[in-house]
């Protein structure tokens, strides 16, 4: 029926109707100069009634609007598109990533890398599913998330927004997230859009910095990055956005091959390919495959593309026009995307319902929703070191909270929160508690000694002194060290070591002889090998939004016992970026090599992917597959028993990983292929069951197809092993 109002709509409109469809501009080009967040009407009608503008995106400066504020703006535009002939709706995007995060008092989860840090596939939905209603209640009806890339390079400053280095975990997770943003039905008031990004291979750059170019073997492309797309677009992604790098010399916003070969007829995609942020006119400025914007304009939607986030002008308007009328881009492609753009507006239900009435939305912001954010902080924060059980604290005994990201909303919301690219978290946050109020809020303001002892980029030899002369005073020391909001380009770096300012906070406190705990908060492992033997416990916070130091400091004094797992390899050296599910020849030299371990290892991550530790113990036992030997048909069950061991209790990220023993591609030491998160009393005990399939146990060949090949698998779930057959 959809399909019918589409072909019914597109016959009635003209090239230039359709063309302005395809339009994407920003809301601060419709701004009164001067006069931030102020509407300037003649502006807005002039990109709606000259243009037809058919989508908008981004953030009414300063940032932060209320829903209120959000509705006017809504109600403003949707006015102006009901006075056009044909009265099509504009449809509105935002990076709502973490939560409706641009709006103020919505609720801020995690980022994406703190999600997959739960490894809880429910939570992660949940929180979707929260910050659709609020991204809603402000009435924008498409977010620009999830995040599917794959970080080859931990440096690589978008390493935060992503799911982190597993194939498996992020199309799991890719999965639940599309699922929480859309519901059965987008069209439902409390469900949006989601938009997959950035397609594809983006996340790989070589030189870790941002849009920088990638070199992907197509093999590798479809057995990894391809794979999470495909689960995503299973699950019923309405749209996606191109990436802004290129791949084997081809920027992908000018391959024909990944538009329109891979995704749209391959993948079977029948949703709505957008551009990111002026990424055609990029072709001809940056890429220099283009000899002009008309030419970038001209291969871009000849490769694919269906709407441009042009987005400051109307060059991609009038060029794609002229190349119409002149016959050089077709109409049936202009069919093709304005199709699937009109086709999403009636999906959303946009023609019905545009602007929010505030009152359908009790829950926006509500204690229940701000739970489920806490709940998420609470199971991403992992735990990666506790000698001698220094962890949890005594509430009885006097700390020192130290470090630049101690007392900053921002180092624990990051980028795109409440500002585009989200810089002003701590502005905008006041209300909610940094690492320091939360502490202090947990054992008293009296227990609790403060300085930051250095930032992030500078430190004076009195600063770090004040804070060696308080520690005198304390019997704990709580380091809080990371790096700056950033995403994208502003996020690139040279060096993924830590900062010096605070190796050296870190090396003064640790000549002290005092207990040390060392809180991260960072979006990508920044080295800490200068001093991480000095530290006497290591907590990885990532980037775990507003409620996220009320969680640590819960975690700290052992009201919480903690659960996360990291989602990717913790470097200990720049040269060692190997990634957990390595080849062998990247392991060799932990068997071969026995002279200075500490340099010659070719493989010593300082923390594996999958780490994280517990207040509790678990112990698996009785790892069981039905069956010894299968055939290519059949599925495999395995089952595994965990005891809860210790004294509280816990939950446990149970994973499972296959080794294809033999393969004519050189296998990998081991693959994730299965995790299911569980709660464990003391004693209690749980057997649980997973399920392998045929999938489980491909790989692409050289021919790229997806194949198995007969021989011996192992199955591995925490200290145990069992091996099966294919035959
Ligand atoms: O969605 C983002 C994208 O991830 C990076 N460039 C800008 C887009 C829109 O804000």
């Amino acid at each position: 029926e959809i399909n019918k109002k589409v072909s019914d709509l597109v016959s009635k409109m003209t090239l230039e109707e359709k063309i302005g469809q395809m339009t994407q501009i920003t809301i601060t080009n419709f701004e009164i100069k001067g006069k931030p967040g102020v509407l300037d009407t003649e502006k807005l009608k002039e990109g709606i009634q000259n243009y037809h503008v058919g989508s908008i995106l981004n953030v009414p400066n300063p940032g932060a609007a209320t829903t209120k504020k959000w509705n006017e703006v809504l109600t403003s535009i949707s006015n102006e598109a009901n006075k056009t002939r044909l009265k099509i709706p504009v449809l509105y995007g935002i990076d709502a990533i973490h939560g409706s995060s641009y709006t103020a008092g919505a609720t801020l989860f995690p980022q994406q890398i703190g999600m997959a840090a739960t490894f809880n596939t429910e939570i992660v939905k949940k929180g979707a599913e929260i910050s659709a209603y609020e991204t809603r209640a402000s009435s924008i009806p498409w977010v620009f998330s999830p995040d599917l890339d794959l970080p080859r390079n931990p440096a690589w400053s978008r390493t935060w927004e992503s799911f982190g280095e597993d194939v498996y975990l992020s199309a799991q997770m890719g999965t639940a997230m599309v699922n929480g943003f859309e519901g059965n039905d987008i069209g439902s008031k409390y469900h949006v859009a989601s938009c997959m990004k950035h397609f594809i291979g983006y996340g790989s750059t070589t030189t870790g910095k941002d849009r920088t170019p990638s070199i992907i073997p197509e093999r590798i492309l479809r057995q990894f990055d391809l794979t999470i797309y495909q689960a995503a677009i299973k699950a019923g992604a309405k749209s996606v956005m191109v990436s802004s790098g290129e791949i084997n010399g081809t920027p992908v916003h000018a391959s024909k091959y990944l538009i329109t070969d891979v995704l749209k007829k391959e993948l079977g995609f029948e949703g709505v390919v957008v551009t990111d942020w002026k990424d055609i006119i990029y072709l001809y400025t940056r890429h220099k495959v283009a000899e002009n914007n008309r030419d970038a304009v001209r291969i871009s939607v000849m490769a694919g593309i269906d709407m441009s986030m042009v987005p400051e002008d109307y060059t991609f308007y009038t060029d794609l026009l002229d190349l119409v009328n002149k016959g050089e881009v077709p109409m049936s492609r202009i069919d093709d995307a304005v199709s699937r753009i009109l086709k999403m507006k009636f999906e959303l239900n946009l023609f019905q319902n545009t602007v929010a009435n505030v009152k359908d939305y009790p829950k926006f912001g509500s204690p229940e929703f701000i739970a489920v954010a806490y709940n998420a902080a609470a199971e991403s924060i992992t735990l990666l070191k506790n000698n001698a059980a220094v962890l949890p604290l005594q509430k009885n005994e006097k700390i020192l909270v130290t470090g630049p990201t101690a007392n900053s909303m921002k180092y624990l919301n990051g980028g795109w929160s409440y500002n585009w690219q989200g810089e002003n978290s701590d502005t905008y946050a006041a209300d909610k508690m940094t690492i320091l109020e939360a502490l202090q809020n947990k054992i008293g303001a009296q227990n609790v000694l403060y300085t930051p002892g250095a930032d992030l980029a500078n430190y004076d030899d009195a600063a770090i002194e004040k804070a060696v002369a308080l520690a005198k005073d304390a019997s704990k020391i709580v380091l809080c060290l990371g790096e700056k909001n950033y995403t994208e380009t502003p996020g690139d770096i040279s060096n993924l070591y830590i900062t010096p300012s605070q190796t050296k906070l870190a090396l003064a406190l640790a000549k002290l002889n005092k207990p040390i705990i060392l809180v991260l908060n960072e979006g990508r492992p920044r080295l800490i090998s200068d001093f991480e033997d000095q530290m006497n416990a290591v907590i990885q916070c990532y980037l775990p939004g507003n409620e996220g130091a009320r969680a640590l400091a819960d975690i700290l004094y052992g009201d919480v016992n903690p659960s996360g797992r990291l989602p990717y390899n913790y470097p200990r050296y720049p040269n060692s970026l190997e990634k957990y599910n390595r080849k062998y020849t990247e392991s060799l030299g932990d068997e071969e090599q026995n002279n200075d371990a500490k340099y010659e290892k070719s493989y010593s991550p300082q923390y594996e992917f999958g780490s994280g530790l517990s207040y509790t113990t678990f112990e698996y036992s009785d790892l069981k597959i039905d069956k010894p030997a299968i055939t290519n048909t059949d599925t495999v069950t395995v089952t595994i028993t965990l005891k809860n061991t210790g004294k509280v209790i816990g939950k446990e990220a149970v994973l499972l990983y296959l080794t294809d023993e033999v393969a004519s591609i050189t296998p990998e030491v081991k693959a994730l292929k299965g995790f299911q998160k569980i709660e464990l009393a003391p004693n209690e005990s749980k057997t649980l069951t997973f399920t392998l399939t045929q999938k489980d146990l491909q790989f692409v060949n050289n021919d790229l197809k997806w194949i198995s090949e007969k021989g011996k698998f192992k199955v591995q779930i925490g200290n145990q092993a069992q091996e099966f057959m294919l035959n």
